[in-house]
């Protein structure tokens, strides 16, 4: 579904992503690991078209080559984001920001529904401001919002990170169980926990290349930690 080949991406003169090839299937979860700024956000964001404005490479997704494409038209294909930080929109409602990627006067009541069922708790505060939520439910907010758009692969980027613990696993429960209905993901971590639970296979990212990659089942956690350092849970 998603073919990523020898892709580069730039900080000005800092080569950040040297060289990053890989593949996700349809049905796939894959965790792109990796240290503390080895690269996962830049990578991730240079699939999206996003910062960082130099990148090479060749990526295609769903038959459609995506690597020449601006952001907006990147964005049509059906990835979904929920980027690091969550990023959602403090001073919008909780329905105003999940309205925000619908096009005006398409809203689809059903996938309005879904989102509901799957986060009740956005239905509740539909009218509060984004700013009064915590911060797992402001992570809620951000994938309820990526769901809106119907996406065919939704890429995570560190989806619990900074969250107190009974909300870590609530956000991974709720990713599981969307990994259950069938959906492809690309998940970014430094939390070997979410990885060895959500994810299919795993690519380990260091020096802005991935040096090791395994199946979930055949991962070697020496290998994990050498690459890892201390693993953060
Ligand atoms: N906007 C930017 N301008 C210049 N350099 C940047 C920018 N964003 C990131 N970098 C640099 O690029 C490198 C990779 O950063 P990136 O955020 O992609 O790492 P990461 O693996 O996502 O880290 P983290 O685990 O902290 O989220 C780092 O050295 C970082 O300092
Ligand atoms: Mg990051």
């Amino acid at each position: 579904m998603l073919e990523v080949r020898d892709l580069h991406a730039y900080y000005g003169k800092s080569h950040i992503i040297q060289g990053v090839s890989f593949d996700v299937s349809e049905g796939e979860v894959i965790g792109i690991l990796g240290r503390n700024g080895v690269g996962k956000t830049t990578l991730l964001r240079s699939i999206l078209g996003l910062t960082p404005p130099k990148r090479t490479g060749f990526i295609k997704f769903d038959d459609v080559v995506i690597s020449s494409l601006p952001a907006h038209k990147i964005a049509e294909v059906g990835l979904g984001y929920v980027p690091q930080g969550r990023r959602i929109f403090p001073r919008l409602t909780v329905m105003e920001n999940l309205m925000l990627p619908v096009t005006k006067g398409r809203v689809n009541k059903e996938d309005l529904e879904e989102v509901f069922n799957y986060f009740p708790v956005l239905k509740e505060r539909a009218k509060q401001l984004g700013s009064t939520l915590s911060g797992g439910e402001q992570q809620m907010l951000a994938i309820g919002r990526a769901m809106m758009k119907r996406p065919k692969l939704i890429i995570f980027d560190e989806p619990t990170e900074g969250l107190q613990p009974s909300m870590v696993l609530k956000v991974r429960e709720t990713i599981k169980a969307l990994c259950r209905r069938g959906i492809t993901a690309i998940i970014a971590d430094q939390n070997l926990e979410n990885a060895l639970e959500l994810c299919d296979r795993v690519y380990v990212l260091e020096k802005g290349t991935i040096r090791y990659t395994e199946k979930r089942e055949n991962l070697s956690l020496e290998l994990l930690n050498k690459y890892l350092g201390v693993i953060k849970r």
